[in-house]
């Protein structure tokens, strides 16, 4: 089976990559797509979102990251996904993602996976992350080495250009 693990990734964390690794031990073969939620505002582009996820998903094989430009189940249907595979940390994660996967079931049948994140990563944001960094805090400890070196570099030049 095909999964696809859908998400903003701004910046890709080690709880999204915990269950990018438990949906390829699931179903076989695993499509990352990096998406935009239109209510929120990103730190990196949709670029340096998926070049960062290619680089962490880089030694896993069976596992292929894409850009999603669009709808979710248009993307699924185009590339014959047959499951969403999301994590979820805590009861208000829950509503949301109750909401999107009836949307997705509705629109064209396609049935969500909800994996429950693994107690070491379940307090893990991607928002709580770009906020920690933003104030200096060291995130070596949640996100790839790559990653730490980018948030730091893309808030060090932020703060020169003021913003
Ligand atoms: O990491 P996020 O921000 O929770 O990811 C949300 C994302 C990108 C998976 C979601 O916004 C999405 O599926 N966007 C694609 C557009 C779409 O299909 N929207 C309707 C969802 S019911």
């Amino acid at each position: 089976m095909r999964a696809i693990c859908p998400g903003s990734f701004d910046p890709v964390t080690h709880g999204h990559l915990d269950i990018i690794d438990r949906a390829r031990h699931l179903f076989g073969d695993v499509v990352v797509a990096v998406g935009r939620n239109s209510s929120k505002n990103y730190l990196f582009s949709p670029d340096e979102r998926q070049a960062m996820l290619a680089e962490a998903c880089a030694g896993r094989d069976g596992v292929a990251v894409v850009p999603l430009d669009g709808l979710l189940v248009d993307f699924c249907r185009e590339h014959a996904c047959d499951v969403i595979v999301k994590g979820l940390r805590f009861a208000g994660d829950f509503e949301f993602e109750l909401q999107m996967a009836q949307m997705n079931r509705s629109l064209t049948g396609i049935d969500t996976v909800l994996l429950p994140a693994a107690p070491r990563w379940a307090s893990l944001s991607s928002t709580i992350i770009r906020e920690v960094a933003s104030w200096g805090g060291d995130v070596s400890e949640f996100v790839p080495a790559t990653v730490n070196t980018l948030i730091k570099a893309k808030i060090a030049r932020r703060k020169e250009e003021g913003s």
